[in-house]
């Protein structure tokens, strides 16, 4: 059989290409359609025999329903009987839109789609081409996704094409699907309400407007022998690439670090974005930032298809924080995995310490905004010493008794008085410099004492002088962060609005990159201003330092 690829261009209009799809699914033919979740593969929902070539083309199991979809949310009532109100008030919601309504099933709809249950799965898809289609062919359509059954589900056109090219009469094309992930699947037929599929509306969404739904153990754990699923789709291995998959759970710093140490040239490794530069021997694929569950759900699918274009041997993927639709990515994730997971724990029991050091605009704050997306707390050792000349009557007193008279009218420092004093006299400097650091040092310190109590994993000490001021040998590692001057003084224009001439100056003033080579344990160098590459390799230094320090820990 030919499958005809279908561009439709404008789906509100009388558009041809989707007239001869709808004729198609009309005379009982199958077509691959774009829904806002993946892509569905659909039939005549009213007609059994042209389902039932579904399940054919499909290879799927014939005891696994198919979801009907409808045009519109008020055409329920003609497949769905004894709906309660709870039904009215979520497809108010969340209609059109990603989610599947179990309901009770009027007589009309063949046994074939409900695989001979009492219930039906229904939704009314969020997609102008779906929708479209499902008016223009007059009646609903029964569409699972349009993978072949146990490979990831279609997000792109060209997914369908890979796994129903000649099995199926048509494709329409609608480019890439916005949710990535498949409806949420909500039995109402049972009090509470069950979930059985978390998807693209969050778990925490219907709680809000159902209050309780009991969340099937099936989504989190495998099915034990002989046990029966409440959604028959819950007990097949699912959306998983050629090469077996290892799902990596806990803090995504951790488990990057747990992944690096095992990884080869024929491993896979889906990641997230920021740890990308990770895993240089391996075969990577990025699913989105770690705190950007919708990216990830949109990733998902496509990265996993895409290992199968590689020979990797073995597949470890980074779970996602279970929230939101974190957790709709993660149950993919597991039953790729066949629930094949590890669970990685901190491996130290306290707090890891990076000190970052570097010059005025060579890029310190981005490479503190990596450690903080790794779950470090980060100690700005300059508002350290700003709040204490306000706060810290102790230093006060030690200051006065060094240089004299420095306070202003409300007995604060006066900081201007002060800068004259040390202006030019070095020796003055040096004595300032060595009383300060004593208290922002004491102050750090208190400060990490707590970081630890709070069993916080990471923290990061920022100050221009780390190393003169001795915190350095509080870190387990120093980093220096360095950049090409040129770039640093218009950093340094940009952010402070000040003259080049001054820029120059304030940067000359400080310590040479040399300094830094010498004696930080590492440096990144911030090139040019590209942050999302300067993330990923920042990343991927701070992944290898923890894997050294905590191979040294365990010595
Ligand atoms: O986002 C989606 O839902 C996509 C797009 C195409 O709409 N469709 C989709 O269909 O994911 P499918 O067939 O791949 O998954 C349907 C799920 C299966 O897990 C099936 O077991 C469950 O819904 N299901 C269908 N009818 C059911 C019923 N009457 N009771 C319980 N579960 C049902
Ligand atoms: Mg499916």
């Amino acid at each position: 059989m030919e499958t005809r690829i279908f561009q439709v261009k404008d789906p509100f209009e009388e558009d041809q290409a989707l007239k001869e799809a709808a004729a198609i699914l009309k005379k009982g033919g199958l077509v691959a359609f774009p829904t806002e979740t993946v892509y569905g593969l659909g039939a005549n929902g009213l007609d059994a025999t042209a389902a039932a070539r579904i399940f054919e083309a499909k290879e799927r199991p014939q005891d696994n329903p198919l979801i009907l979809h409808i045009s519109m949310p008020s055409e329920l009532d003609l497949y769905c009987k004894d709906i309660p109100v709870s039904a009215r008030v979520l497809a108010e919601y969340f209609w059109p839109g990603p989610l599947t309504l179990v309901l009770r099933r009027r007589d009309l709809i063949p046994d074939v789609i409900t695989a001979g249950l009492d219930t039906l799965a229904i939704r009314c898809p969020d997609h102008p081409v779906a929708r479209a289609l499902i008016r223009q062919a007059g009646v609903p359509l029964a569409a699972p996704s349009a993978n072949r059954s146990g490979r990831p589900s279609p997000t792109r056109c060209s997914h369908v094409w890979e796994d129903m090219n000649g099995r199926i009469e048509g494709i329409v094309d609608g480019g890439d699907c916005k949710v990535g992930v498949e409806s949420t699947v909500l039995d109402l037929t049972t009090s509470p309400p069950r979930l059985l599929r978390p998807g693209g509306v969050p778990l925490e969404a219907l709680e809000d407007i159902l209050g309780e739904v009991a969340v099937d153990e099936a989504l989190l754990q495998q099915l034990k022998e002989g046990e029966r699923p409440k959604a028959p789709g819950m007990k097949y291995r699912h959306y998983a690439p050629k090469a077996p998959v290892t799902v990596v759970c806990g803090a995504p710093a951790d488990t990057a670090v747990w992944i690096f140490n095992r990884v080869d040239q024929k491993t896979g490794v889906l990641c997230f974005s920021e740890y990308a530069g990770c895993f240089p021997n391996a075969v990577v694929r990025a699913m989105g930032k770690s705190d950007d569950p919708a990216e990830q759900a949109r990733m998902v699918f496509h990265a996993l298809r895409s290992f199968d274009e590689t020979n990797v041997t073995k597949i470890y993927a980074q779970c996602p924080d279970e929230s939101g639709l974190g957790l709709a990515v993660s149950n993919r994730l597991k039953k790729a995995a066949g629930f094949h997971v590890e669970m990685v724990s901190p491996s130290l029991p306290h707090l890891t310490v990076f000190g970052i050091t570097g010059g005025t605009g060579a890029g310190k704050t981005s490479a503190l905004m990596v450690l903080a997306q790794m779950g470090a707390c980060v100690i700005d050792c300059d508002a350290v010493y700003h709040t204490l000349l306000s706060e810290s009557l102790e230093m006060r007193q030690a200051l006065v008794k060094r240089f004299g008279d420095i306070l202003d009218s409300s007995g604060g420092v006066d900081r201007k008085k002060l800068g004259r004093i040390v202006f030019d006299d070095p020796e003055a400097l040096l004595a300032l410099n060595e009383l300060t650091h004593t208290f922002v040092t004491q102050e750090v310190e208190r400060e990490l004492e707590q970081a630890a109590q709070a069993g916080v994993p990471i923290a990061a000490i920022d100050a221009i002088a780390l190393i003169e001021s001795g915190l350095s040998k509080r870190c387990h590692r120093v980093v220096g962060v360095i950049a090409p001057e040129q770039l640093r003084v218009q950093r340094l224009m940009r952010r402070e609005g000040i003259g080049e001439e001054y820029a120059i100056l304030r940067i000359h003033a400080q310590k040479p990159d040399s300094f830094f080579r010498e004696n930080c344990h590492a440096v990144l160098e911030n090139t040019n201003d590209d942050l999302n590459a300067f993330s990923q390799t920042a990343t991927a230094l701070f992944v290898q330092l923890l894997n050294e320090i905590r191979k040294e820990e365990r010595r």
